[in-house]
């Protein structure tokens, strides 16, 4: 698959089939993506596969968690800033809107948007996901390097056929994760990753991407 095929058919793809992924496709993809760049070849990426039982499990506990109100876990990381200036304040409005309307729900309905926040923990039906951690005292940059990581992850996964996405969600829950995973104490998790075959019976809303000069400024001699 061309690279541009690749970046232009990843999407955050919420409903997946249960076909399983074979573990020779995650090797191959997570072999290939440990070629993404870092600030000093640190490689700062601490990845966890799960699927099978342990993803059951994972899925089970923190799904009934959620359901029964269980606060969320205490934030390790601020996800956004508690006021979004603009043009974030916007765009996080616009795919809100996108979102819920894909789904069919009102905005004011907060207990359907309860209920489609809690597929978040069934991985939206996937078999397979990661989990991505990185070292308490690492800082802003190797944070970047993670971004790299996963999105070379997510292009490889197109390129097997496969499709992701990726949830900061699960920091939300990040006890019933180590739960499963024991993860060692200097690591944090930044987000999991639901990875499987689209289920294209579920509907979405395409996202949107502000015009290039929003966001680029060529400065040419
Ligand atoms: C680091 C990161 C965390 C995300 N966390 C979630 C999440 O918890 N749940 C979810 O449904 N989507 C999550 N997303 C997906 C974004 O909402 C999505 O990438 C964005 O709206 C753009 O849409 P697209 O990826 O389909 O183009 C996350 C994306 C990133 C990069």
């Amino acid at each position: 698959m061309d690279v541009y095929e690749a970046v232009r058919s990843r999407r955050a793809v919420r409903g997946f089939t249960d076909e399983p992924v074979p573990q020779a496709v995650l090797e191959r993809v997570l072999a290939a993506a440990a070629w993404a760049p870092s600030g000093s070849n640190l490689q700062p990426w601490h990845i966890y596969v799960v699927t099978g039982a342990p993803l059951a499990q994972m899925k089970k506990l923190a799904t009934e968690r959620v359901a029964a109100g269980d606060p969320w876990d205490e934030r390790e990381y601020v996800m956004y800033p508690p006021v979004l200036k603009s043009p974030y304040h916007e765009r996080r409005a616009t795919f809100g809107r996108e979102r819920y309307s894909a789904l069919g729900i009102e905005r004011e309905d907060w207990e359907a948007r309860q209920r489609a926040a809690i597929a978040n923990w069934d991985c939206f039906g996937a078999p397979a996901a990661l989990f991505c951690y990185i070292d308490r005292d690492l800082g802003r940059p190797q944070w970047s390097d993670l971004g790299m990581y996963l999105q070379t992850v997510m292009l490889l996964l197109r390129a097997e056929g496969l499709h992701s996405c990726p949830q900061m969600a699960w920091s939300q829950v990040r006890s019933t994760v180590a739960q499963v995973l024991s993860p060692p104490d200097e690591l944090m998790l930044f987000c999991g990753m639901s990875i499987g075959h689209e289920d294209t019976s579920v509907g979405y809303v395409p996202t949107g991407r502000s015009a290039l000069a929003e966001t680029v400024t060529f400065v040419n001699g």
